[in-house]
């Protein structure tokens, strides 16, 4: 048989700085200025790398006379964010404004709608808008990129569509949100509660002056429905997601974790089974062996079950200047090379409506703490509700407290289904010897 021979065609041409491509920029805030940064400290490697000089033309944000400690002489000031789509010379529009609506979803539809390339650090607007803007843009021949929306400096959108583009990708589940997973590391490591640790993060600019979207699981649920939707080729879906945020996380569950063997996080999870997808948001128990144990402070972490390339972990910056601008950079440099796919790996007509499976036939394994009177009859109570679940128990511990403030009871269940495990907590609050409601804490082995 005569052998068959790929020929590949070379382009190699010298950067060409004649024909700079031309970048207008939306919000000159922590990620905006990182950018400019970058496009002009590495003006010439960014050169070389494309073929053709990037450069900054027009830019927007809200006070035109802020000092932001770069020089934005010969840059045209819009005041209106949506007037970059209309400039001319920009080829590409980057949003960093923020917010799943308002200005950056009218910069995004006017920007595609013109044919112009879209990038974004914006996982509020992808998780919301994602399917509509991702069929915008191939309906006008433009890219749609985010990769710094998800885990800040972490190329892991580029890696599950890319690098992992073999594999049927079965589950990932990661430590998505920094400012939480600061706020455990230091509940653990200085004995304080949640509301201490995060008034000091807000002093210290870890958190945000609401912090609502980072503590309640809500900046976790857009970054994990982008990570589900390109891993498992569907639209970004906000409204089937358990959420669960770590307000509730008390130092004492923090220290009965370590005695089972586990450390608390913030988990965003996505698998998909034969039946369909389960996305969850939870602060969870994990194995103090397992990597994303060991992922501490503001870090993040994703974890890519493909079926050929096995796990695969990633570890790096979730935020800050630096790291997440040097995402938007390389998803403006895959635009200006003409490495132009799908948004989320896949054409957009061809996004699947996977089933959510229902979060209550999930089946997993819990930790409970109660607080009761120490009196006699309280475990007979107790294991009376157990059985009226048939939940039963892998280890339990009891431990006085102070001699006014009763005894905590502390179990991890067997292989429970989750509606079980909620009912028992309905049980258990009904108990005249529970003093206070009670806390469960899912436990993730992976
Ligand atoms: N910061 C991070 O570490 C990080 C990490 C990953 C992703 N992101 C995402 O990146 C985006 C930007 O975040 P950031 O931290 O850079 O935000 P930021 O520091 O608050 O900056 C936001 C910028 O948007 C401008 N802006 C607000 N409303 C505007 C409007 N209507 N028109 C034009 N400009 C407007 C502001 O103008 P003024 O400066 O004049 O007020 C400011 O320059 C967000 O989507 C965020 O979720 C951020």
């Amino acid at each position: 048989m005569p052998a068959v021979t790929l020929q590949i065609e070379w382009n190699i041409t010298m950067s060409d700085t004649s024909n700079p491509l031309k970048v207008g920029i939306a919000g000159l805030g922590t990620v905006g200025v990182g950018v400019i940064k970058i496009l002009r400290d590495h003006a010439d490697l960014l050169s070389q790398r494309v073929g053709r000089s990037i450069e900054v033309c027009a830019v927007s944000a809200r006070s035109k006379g802020r000092d932001r400690g770069v020089d934005l002489t010969g840059f045209t000031w819009c005041d209106d964010a949506t007037e970059l789509a209309s400039i001319g010379e920009v080829d590409i529009v980057v949003e960093l404004i923020g917010g799943s609506d308002g200005p950056a979803l009218a910069l995004a539809r006017e920007t595609l709608k013109t044919g112009k390339s879209f990038i974004t650090a914006n996982k509020a607007l992808i998780a919301v808008h994602g399917k509509e803007l991702a069929t915008l843009a191939e309906e006008n021949n433009a890219s749609l990129r985010f990769e710094a929306a998800v885990a800040g400096g972490i190329p892991i959108l580029k890696s599950l569509a890319e690098g992992l583009a073999g594999n049927d990708v079965s589950g990932l589940y990661g430590i998505l949100n920094g400012t939480c997973n600061y706020i455990l590391t230091r509940m653990e490591r200085e004995g304080l509660a949640f509301a201490d640790v995060l008034a000091d993060a807000q002093r210290l600019g870890y958190a945000e002056a609401d912090p609502t979207f980072d503590i309640d699981g809500i900046d976790t649920a857009h970054k994990t429905a982008i990570l589900a939707a390109i891993a498992f080729g569907m639209a970004p879906d906000m409204d089937s997601m358990p959420i669960e945020g770590i307000r509730n996380i008390a130092p004492v569950d923090i220290d009965y974790a370590q005695e089972l063997g586990y450390r608390i996080k913030l988990l965003g999870l996505a698998r998909r089974t034969a039946d369909g997808v389960e996305t969850r948001v939870i602060p969870a128990m994990v194995p103090l062996s397992a990597s994303l144990a060991n992922v501490m402070d503001a870090t993040n972490a994703v974890v890519v079950d493909g079926d050929f390339s096995g796990p695969t972990v990633y570890v790096g910056a979730g935020a800050g200047e630096g790291p997440t601008a040097s995402s938007v950079v390389a998803d403006i440099i895959d635009v200006a090379r003409g490495n132009v796919y799908p948004a989320f790996g896949v054409p957009a007509a061809s996004l699947q409506n996977l089933p959510a499976l229902p979060a209550d036939k999930h089946s997993g394994t819990y930790y409970i703490r109660l607080r009761v009177n120490d009196q006699p009859g309280v475990m007979a109570d107790i294991t009376a509700a157990l059985a009226r679940e048939s939940v039963s128990i892998e280890s339990l511990i009891q431990r006085g407290t102070a001699p006014d403030e009763g005894v905590y009871i502390v179990m991890t269940t067997h292989q429970t289904v989750e509606s079980s495990a909620l009912s028992i907590l309905k049980h258990f609050t009904a108990l005249e010897c529970v003093l206070e409601t009670p806390t469960l804490i899912r436990i993730e082995t992976f």
